[in-house]
């Protein structure tokens, strides 16, 4: 068949599925049996199977997915549900407990307790309960909002629907896992790949149904809103909810030193097997709830709890060849292409060698057979070479001298804050010219916490690259879609659900706008800063001016965050032709929203500086209280400037002489706790 017949046949088939969904779902008034039904269903899945081009937002692969399928009404979590940083080794958790200790200005033998749980690989979900009474299931959607699936939440037996106890909160959100046991997967249907994909699949039935045929389970180990909150520490709450009748995991724990934390998590590892679900690891969370109040959240994951990984997965193969990859910022990054071997279920066949060190410290040569780990999601490395197996031809590898794509002379940077030079090779990049980073740039600028353009990954990147068909990002939106629907491996189909997704993406906002330019040393968090200072895209756009640009790059440097590395770099890009042209053609053809600031707290439209340390907290922490509370943090006194706060340890007095000039009101450490009015939880 050709390809236009295949899509033709699938969009009828599509177009029949609708009919019945809306005759069922709509009208409640089927027309054919459940039988005819799945045979539809199953058609549209085989031939989606068979070609990879098909894709419709109708689909029923679409619908059991974790994608926003319209099909659920969607719900704003009171609060976010939020993911995990991921712990892979001892020294990771090491830096997670130096972290915390840091933000909380406490003293390394000081001891906190973690409440250690396992991670069962499932689906999460909150159920709000009040009065005692299940009345609201969300899915986590994308961390904001997540999707009503209440109905189908109600079949899972393990999930209480009345709670007649006098301690139950009035209003209370249980977080928990749904997953299917291991024994129970291997009992039903092959329709899904693994238990989490089922759990998921089955969850996100329209029909509730469906979901009932599939033995689900529930573990609960989180809340959201709580009202009243009796509790004061994760393991107290997770007592409570055991006492509720809710299923708690057999292994939860508490730990308090790294010892512990290696013992238990070697423990549970060793158990794994024997244990009825698909764990992936063990979360840490701090057991004191006001400590990890005042922790709070970096992006999107609390700065209180981490996913320790169970060890990654090893296998052996030999190096056929090292290859450079240059990187969106100019890094040059080698490669090991492997014969392909099969480490714990996925086919690998390149490992990274980080940088030049790295291969001359594990002396890694073409033609050595190496051992390759991979871990989670993140890209397999090479740990070490069998030195017994090594040819003796085998030659040192020289790191080229050059950019392999541009050929400009390779750099290492100073880095200011470790005193020492860079392990990173770079392409300096002086033009912006360099063909490999203006490629990688495109990547970065589709990716998700960017534009953020659906199903615009980088194999269709690199594919309309090759084909000459962008370049600049502006050159997305300039796509002729006829002539790609045309191109092998495309279809009209294909064709049009990419348009409609880069559609989708010019509805942006000023914040994802300055991170998707890919400007060096300015990622999520400065992006975020810069935004909340133009707040909108002209004042953004008065950097492609010389002058103005002089006067603003000035005043960012007040801002917290935002130093000479960033405002060099900002200079650097903005001074050159090709980046104002990319920028400006790249602004006319998005809609950029303003930057949503937070319109109330105690320190809204407020801006605070610090000088000298303060005892009860860190600096970190006074900084996160500030923006949560819709102030600014300066880094110099200025006019704009409205408190300076005077920390007890070693104030810089030349800070203090410039603000009592220009009149700025200037607070002792207790006075601004007290402006804060947090003094006891600090304490
Ligand atoms: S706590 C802010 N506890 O892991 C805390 N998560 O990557 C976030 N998970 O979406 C969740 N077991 O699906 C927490 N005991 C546990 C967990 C757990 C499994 C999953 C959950 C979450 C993901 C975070």
């Amino acid at each position: 068949m050709e390809r236009k017949e295949i899509e033709k046949a699938y969009i009828n088939k599509i177009k029949e599925l609708r009919k019945h969904d809306e005759a069922y779902f709509a009208h409640d008034k089927p027309i054919i049996s459940d039988k005819d039904y799945d045979a539809i269903k199953e058609k549209i899945l085989e031939l989606e199977k068979k070609y990879s081009f098909l894709k419709h937002k109708n689909s029923p692969s679409k619908k059991v997915g974790y994608e926003p399928s319209g099909k659920f009404k969607k719900i704003q979590h009171e609060v976010p549900m939020l993911s995990l940083a991921n712990a892979f080794s001892t020294e990771n958790i090491e830096d997670f407990l130096k972290k915390i200790k840091n933000f909380l200005n406490i003293k390394n033998s000081e001891e906190i307790v973690f409440s250690a749980e396992p991670k069962i690989d499932g689906i999460s979900a909150s159920l709000k309960y009040i009065d005692g009474i299940f009345t609201l299931g969300l899915s986590r959607g994308d961390g904001k909002t997540g999707e009503d699936i209440t109905n189908n939440l109600k079949t899972i037996k393990d999930i209480p629907k009345k709670i007649n106890k006098t301690n139950f909160p009035k209003i209370l959100d249980v977080r928990g896992e749904v997953y299917i046991s291991k024994s129970d997967f291997k009992k039903i249907d092959k329709k899904f790949a693994n238990p989490r994909n089922a759990a998921g699949g089955s969850l996100r039935q329209k029909d509730p149904n469906e979901t009932k045929k599939i033995p689900l389970k529930f573990v609960a180990y989180g809340f959201g809103t709580v009202q009243p909150k009796n509790f004061e520490k994760q393991s107290e709450y997770l007592k409570l909810l055991k006492e509720w009748g809710f299923n708690t995991n057999l292994h939860n724990k508490l730990v308090r030193t790294i010892k512990d934390i290696e013992k238990n998590h070697k423990k549970v590892e060793e158990q794994r097997s024997s244990i009825d679900y698909d764990l992936d690891g063990l979360v840490y969370k701090v057991d004191n709830l006001k400590l990890q109040n005042r922790l709070g959240f970096v992006s999107n994951s609390p700065r209180w709890a981490i996913a320790h990984k169970f060890s990654a997965e090893k296998g052996f193969s030999i190096i056929k060849n090292i290859e450079i990859q240059v990187g969106r910022t100019g890094a040059l990054t080698p490669v090991a292409k492997i014969e392909s071997v099969n480490i714990g279920g996925v086919v690998v066949s390149n490992a990274t060698l980080h940088n030049e060190d790295e291969i001359m410290r594990k002396d890694i040569r073409i033609g050595d057979i190496v051992c390759v780990q991979r871990a989670g999601d993140v890209i397999p490395q090479v740990l070490y070479v069998n030195k017994d197996k090594r040819n003796k031809n085998t030659k040192k590898f020289n790191f080229p001298e050059k950019c392999p794509s541009c050929g400009s002379k390779t750099i290492k940077e100073f880095n200011y804050t470790t005193k020492k030079k860079d392990a990173v090779t770079r392409c300096p990049d002086l033009k912006f010219n360099c063909k490999e980073i203006l490629r990688e740039k495109l990547k970065h600028f589709v990716s998700k916490d960017a534009l953020n353009i659906d199903g615009f990954g980088k194999k269709i990147i690199q594919n309309f690259w090759d084909l000459n068909l962008i370049k600049y990002p502006a050159d997305i939106f300039e796509l002729n879609f006829e002539k790609i629907s045309l191109l092998d491996g495309w279809g009209e189909l294909s064709a049009s659900n990419l348009k409609e997704s880069i559609k989708k993406s010019q509805e942006t906002s000023i914040d994802k706008l300055i991170f998707a330019l890919g400007i060096r040393h300015i990622g999520q968090e400065n992006a975020k800063t810069l935004a909340k200072y133009f707040v909108n895209i002209k004042k953004f756009e008065e950097l492609l001016d010389k002058d103005k640009r002089k006067k603003i790059l000035n005043y960012l440097l007040e801002l917290d965050g935002i130093g000479e590395t960033q405002t060099n770099s900002l200079e650097i890009f903005f001074s050159n032709s090709n980046n104002l042209s990319t920028v400006s053609s790249l602004i006319k053809k998005l809609n950029i929203a303003d930057y949503k600031n937070s319109k109330s707290g105690i320190f809204y439209g407020k801006t605070i500086m610090f000088t000298g340390g303060l005892t009860k907290m860190s600096r970190a922490e006074a900084k996160a209280l500030v923006e949560k509370e819709g102030g600014k943090i300066l880094g110099t006194p200025s006019k704009k400037l409205n408190y300076l706060v005077v920390g007890d340890s070693k104030p810089t007095s030349k800070k203090i002489e410039k603000a009592k000039k220009l009149n700025i009101k200037i607070l002792d450490e207790t006075s601004w706790y007290g402006l804060l009015n947090r003094r006891t939880s600090i304490n």
